[in-house]
């Protein structure tokens, strides 16, 4: 794995860093191997500080997001969205601040995926530029089945990028998505080996860093049209969202899990 040291000692389940070999790229890792990088409220603040920082600094020209050998993300923290649903709280959670983050990240987003990507492991690559992943890798969100519906502005990003079939399939039915069928259908840029993935994904990332930044933002916005589409989507989803974490439904879920 490429070399990012952690930003503080307090929270290593994120790690941010921008590799020397790499200028101009910022990584930020998911760093939670022994819970398959599931992503706590704590994690997505750190994710959500990162994007700030990017956006702020001129020295940030690309964003990587990696993983760990053999796991991306198993998506939101099972204990948090518990939690989240005992508590009744209507504060807006830790999520979608960084989602809403994402939509608004002004450097090009990458993502370099090797083997699970769940929940918001899949719909987080909506949002990059390019992604690539190992053969092994795995995408999967299944929102229904945990009697919530999908968020991150998937549920209108997913069927323009790969049409409404496929889209049910992802999100509503929960079928996992190969890598080999998510490069088909255009979710993501680039198959390489587990082993490359990283390497990959750092040299695109390079690659864009190098470049005139004024007119890589001009082309990106342009490539990804107005924002405000994606915002107000994510604010749809998120009303239900809220509602269904509370639901009889997506409570007996969790606690399935968390009793296996
Ligand atoms: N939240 C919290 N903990 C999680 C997690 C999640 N989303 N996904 C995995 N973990 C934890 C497991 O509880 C387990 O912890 P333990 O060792 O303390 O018991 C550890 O990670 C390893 O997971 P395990 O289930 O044993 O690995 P597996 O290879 O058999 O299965 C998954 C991996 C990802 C398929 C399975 O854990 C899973 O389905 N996770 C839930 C994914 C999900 O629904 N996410 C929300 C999407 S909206």
């Amino acid at each position: 794995m490429t070399d990012v040291p952690p930003a503080s000692a307090a929270d290593h389940h994120i790690l941010v860093g921008r590799p020397e070999a790499h200028p101009g790229v910022m990584v930020i890792r998911f760093n939670r191997p022994e819970k398959k990088n599931a992503i706590t409220a704590a994690m997505y603040r750190h994710m959500t500080a990162a994007l700030d920082e990017a956006n702020a600094d001129d020295k940030v020209r690309a964003v990587a997001f990696l993983g760990t050998p053999g796991c991306f993300s198993a998506g939101n923290d099972m204990g948090d969205f518990l939690a989240h649903a005992l508590s009744g709280s209507t504060e807006p959670p830790a999520a979608a601040i960084f989602i809403k983050a994402l939509a608004l990240a002004e450097k090009p987003l990458l993502s370099g995926v090797d083997g699970l990507a769940i929940g918001i492991g899949t719909t987080l690559n909506l949002h990059c530029d390019l992604t690539v992943a190992s053969a092994r890798s795995l995408f999967k969100t299944p929102f229904v089945d945990l009697g919530l519906v999908p968020e991150a502005a998937s549920s209108l990003l997913a069927p323009r990028l790969i049409g409404h079939q496929r889209a049910f399939a992802l999100l509503v039915a929960g079928e996992g998505m190969t890598a080999s069928d998510a490069h088909q259908a255009g979710l993501i840029w680039k198959l390489a080996e587990p082993d490359a993935v990283e390497s990959e994904t750092l040299a695109l990332a390079s690659g864009l860093a190098r470049k005139p930044p004024e007119a890589l933002r001009i082309a990106r916005d342009l490539v990804r049209g107005p924002r405000s589409a994606v915002l107000a989507r994510m604010d749809e989803e998120l009303a239900h969202f809220s509602k269904r974490l509370g639901s009889a439904e997506a409570r007996a879920a969790f606690e399935a899990f968390m009793r296996r």
